[in-house]
């Protein structure tokens, strides 16, 4: 264990590290849609390798039984109260690259999509939060810190404060992770009334209320002990109006307990020089697998057979949030003037995933689209692609960037939250910087920063550079976990 968290277990009057169960909605490899499920796959494992018990509590998806219930084992059921309705819990566990995983199910709530959308996803995700809050007295673990991660998991400290009172909940801290502030758990009164039956005293701006419905985030971001985004600069921007969804304010009053802790990625899972879904292999040192990567995506997708053109890439949830207007700006013109490759993995908004099929059509051989969520494609499109486009409105930290440059695909992004926190800009003199980026929101700028990716690509030895400070950059997890583990001391 590291001298600093010992000193600070010490002076904090602990003989041991706290016990945490981190609840999320989603977790890799066993579900996933987008970074929230990595960085909950990977934190517990790093927090272990620090002497921190950490377990997860997520729900028993289908996805999760299609692929793995052989490994699962039950532990007990009963049944609880989600207002009128009577619904089944089943605590199931199973061990997933040594971390414990606790599973909740229930074939009504969980045995399709991860997320169901509107007041259905209100319901699945309440109903999770009073399963754990149940369940916990009768868990084999007994947690110090319960890490609540976006709003599916938000009520939890807000309920363990106010209906739990005098059971062991009592003792247990609360710190609340904001992984995307947009996304907050917005319903009517009456919802969660129907859900939780909330005393109408707390229908008010200073707890839950928020432009005249209940915000689940804003409930956590006022309960929880601590709160922390996942990058510095993110934590900054959501003060602002521009950033904060409305819940600006009541981070401004808790400014004493936010805080920033960038994310890291899992540099064994995401490594071009074991990965298996490449066809061949690369290292920063010899990259001559990647060239043979470019050849077989550009094969397998219906783009010319050349090595000379510079491939951009995205493997994003097509949406606002990731700069899509932006691309749609700029990309015939990018097309029709450029000699250039283009080809994105992502699903989301219809009218992108349509401006894209329909753009397939006009660049055959420039631009190809896949339209859905593939894990082993994205890697073989990290490993392919020279470039990297990430243009996003705002970005909690995002962990594509940090994939594409551990792939050695440079990042063209925009400096926002996490995406100024991880890349260094390009700079000729001094050779420096293992991305490129531009300010503003702005179409003409990201084209900009675009074009200035292509003059790089035809001058080898600024590219070499380039891709070499992005390849041996330091993006793993262990720092972030150690943040973690002094955060959750300090709440002691
Ligand atoms: P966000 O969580 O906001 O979507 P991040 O950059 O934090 O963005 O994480 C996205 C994660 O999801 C990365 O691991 C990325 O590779 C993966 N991902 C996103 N879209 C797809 C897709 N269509 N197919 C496969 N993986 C995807
Ligand atoms: C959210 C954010 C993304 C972040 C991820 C993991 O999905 O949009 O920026 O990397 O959570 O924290």
């Amino acid at each position: 264990m590291k001298q600093d968290l010992l000193d600070l277990l010490r002076e904090r009057g602990r003989g041991e590290m706290p016990k945490v169960l981190l609840a999320a909605a989603e977790c890799a490899p066993l579900s996933k849609t987008g970074g929230l499920a990595d960085v909950i796959g990977i934190l517990p494992k790093e927090l272990k390798k620090l002497g921190i018990d950490a377990r997860v509590i997520t729900p028993y998806h289908r996805c999760i039984k299609d692929n793995y219930a052989s490994e699962v084992e039950h532990l007990f059921d009963f049944r609880i109260w989600l207002g009128w309705r009577n619904a089944y819990v089943g605590i199931e566990r199973m061990v997933c690259n040594g971390v414990t995983v606790y599973l909740v199910d229930n074939e009504d709530y969980f045995n399709d999509a991860i997320y169901r959308g509107g007041l259905r996803e209100g319901e699945q995700y309440s109903y999770f939060t009073r399963a754990v809050l149940e369940a916990l007295p009768q868990l084999d673990f007994a947690p110090d810190v319960i890490h609540c991660n976006d709003w599916h998991t938000a009520m939890m400290p807000m309920l363990g404060h106010i209906q739990y009172r005098g059971r062991m909940q009592d003792h247990v801290k609360y710190l609340l992770t904001i992984h995307n502030i947009a996304f907050q758990g917005k319903f009517g009164f009456d919802f969660v009334q129907d859900m939780f039956g909330v005393d109408p005293c707390y229908y008010t701006p200073e707890f839950l209320e928020l432009n005249g419905c209940a915000s689940y985030l804003k409930a956590g971001c006022v309960f929880a002990d601590r709160i922390n985004t996942v990058s510095p600069s993110y934590a900054s921007e959501i003060k602002t109006p521009a950033f904060g969804f409305g819940l600006e304010g009541v981070l401004n009053a808790r400014h004493a307990v936010l805080s920033g802790i960038i994310n890291g990625i899992d540099r064994d899972f995401f490594n071009p020089e074991t990965d298996p879904a490449l066809p061949a292999r690369f290292s920063a040192k010899d990259r001559s697998g990647k060239a043979v990567c470019k050849s077989m995506l550009q094969k397998g997708m219906g783009l010319e057979q050349r090595p000379d053109v510079p491939l951009f890439a995205m493997v994003t949830r097509m949406t606002e949030q990731k700069g899509f207007d932006l691309v749609v700006c700029v990309l015939d013109d990018m097309m029709c003037r450029e000699d250039m490759q283009f080809m994105i993995l992502g699903s989301g908004d219809e009218r992108f995933e349509k401006f894209m099929a329909a753009a397939e059509k006009r660049y055959p051989g420039k631009l190809c689209s896949y339209i859905g969520y593939k894990e082993e494609i994205s890697h073989l499109v990290y490993a392919a692609s020279d470039f990297f486009l990430m243009p996003s409105r705002f970005e909690p930290c995002g962990l594509s960037q940090m994939i594409a440059m551990r792939y050695g695909s440079v990042p063209i992004v925009r400096e926002t939250g996490g995406l100024r926190d991880t890349v260094i800009p390009y700079n000729r003199f001094p050779a420096e910087g293992d991305g490129l980026s531009f300010i503003n929101f702005d179409a003409w700028e990201m084209r900009d920063a675009m074009r200035l990716a292509m003059a790089c690509y035809k001058d080898q030895e600024i590219m070499d550079g380039l891709i070499d400070r992005a390849m041996r950059k330091k993006f793993g997890f262990e720092n972030s976990a150690g943040e973690y583990a002094r955060l959750y001391l300090w709440m002691l």
